[in-house]
Formats: structure tokens, sequence, C-alpha cells
């Protein structure tokens, strides 16, 4: 069972490299994601979660992995598919208004982490879904972050609502630490592998009660944390 995460880990930090001497920016943090999945300890017991319970947005993870596998990069979807059912699926937000827009078509398993299946605190890996015409709220945390888009395609909105840019399978998204984003599917539902590095357990946090600058920071209570 580990073995399937750690083949999958692998591939993403060979992917991260790759992406670097392809002159991505930014390259130092490329850099340092693969080598902080390169040195994950995998001597540890991995926590097997119980079945998953209601999350609702695992129904898209078939069609999200069917085009992910149409746009390719194969031996990482290979390793990926291995690592579904060890995922600790959730729909990692509590359902509240903030939620409401996403919670049903969402779902996340974090495979490499403080609350993943092998536990780190360096360094976290996980696959996320995101169903069709659904909107993932503006959101901030102190990790920066990647995610890697493997199937579907999605709207990123990075700093501010009005700015979106179209991701498509083989993209990288980065976020630096307490940088609003939010993302925006359309006809496609969206798997991606996500990463965090500089603190994995911050929690996310909005701005309610006014604009982003001047809102209050709320923390949306989690789940099964
Ligand atoms: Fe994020």
């Amino acid at each position: 069972m580990k073995s399937a995460v750690r083949q999958f880990a692998e591939e993403v930090a060979e992917m991260y490299l790759a992406k670097r001497e392809r002159n991505f920016a930014p390259c130092e943090d490329l850099e340092e994601f693969a080598g902080l999945l390169s040195a994950v300890d995998w001597s540890g017991d991995p926590v097997i979660a119980p079945p998953p319970g209601d999350v609702p947005g695992l129904r898209h993870l078939p069609a999200a992995l069917s085009a992910a596998y149409e746009a390719g990069d194969c031996p990482l979807l290979d390793a990926l598919r291995l690592c579904i059912g060890l995922a600790p699926w959730e729909t990692f937000y509590s359902r509240s208004a903030w939620s409401r827009p996403f919670i049903d078509n969402f779902a996340s398993g974090e495979l490499v982490g403080p609350n993943g299946f092998i536990r780190n605190r360096d360094v976290s890996l996980g696959l996320f879904v995101l169903g069709p015409e659904t909107t993932y709220s503006e959101h901030a945390h102190a990790s920066t972050e990647i995610y890697y888009v493997l199937g579907g395609e999605a709207f990123w909105r990075v700093d501010s609502p009005d700015r979106e840019r179209l991701y498509r399978p083989g993209e990288l998204v980065f976020t630096t630490p307490h940088q609003r984003h939010g993302i925006r599917t359309g006809a496609l539902p969206m798997l991606a592998a996500y990463t965090w590095k500089a603190d994995p357990a911050a929690p996310s946090y909005y701005r309610s009660g006014g604009p982003w600058r001047g809102g209050r920071r709320t923390e949306p209570a989690l789940v099964n944390r």
C-alpha cells in the first residue's frame, strides 16, 4: 500500500524537477517541493482511514480520471489510480454558508501530510476533485501551494476575483503564503494533485464582513480535524 503512495510522490517530485528544467517559475519552490517529497519518511505505519462517509463530490472522480487519461501522463496516473482507495477522502470543510457553493461537488484526499495516509509535517500531497459548474470559494492559507492539473480544466482566480486564468492538464498553479485564490469549473470536472509546504497544517481562511483586505478573517470549520 505504502509503495503506491511512494510511487505517486516520486512521480510528482520528478515532474516538478522536469518543470524546473524547463524554467517554470518559481524554480526554487519546485526544487524544494521535490526535495521534501523525496525526503518523506516511509518507515512509519500508514494511517488507514475508514471508508469515506458523505463525500458526494467523489461521484465526479471517474469522469475526472477518464479526462486525465485522455490528457496523458500515464505513469503518474497509473500510480495515482492505485492510491485512490488509500486516500482519506473528505469534504475537508464542514457544511456552512461559505462552503455551500461547492461542498457537494468537492472531494479531497491527503496521501502524505499532517492528516494523511502517511503522516508528515513538512509537506502534504493529496488528490483533489471538483465537479463541473462549481465555484470553490476564495480562501488563503499560510502554506505555499501547487496544484498540478491532471484532468478536466478549471479557472483559478488568484489575487482578485476579476482575474481568472484557465488551467488545463499538465499545468501547475502556484500560490504563495496568504495569497487569495479560488477555483471555478465550467462544463468539465477537474482532477488535480496538490502539494503544500511551509506549514501544511495551517488552516485555510477567508475574509467576511467586508472587502478581502478589510474583512474579518474567518476559518471555516473542518471535518474530522
Ligand atoms: Fe488553496
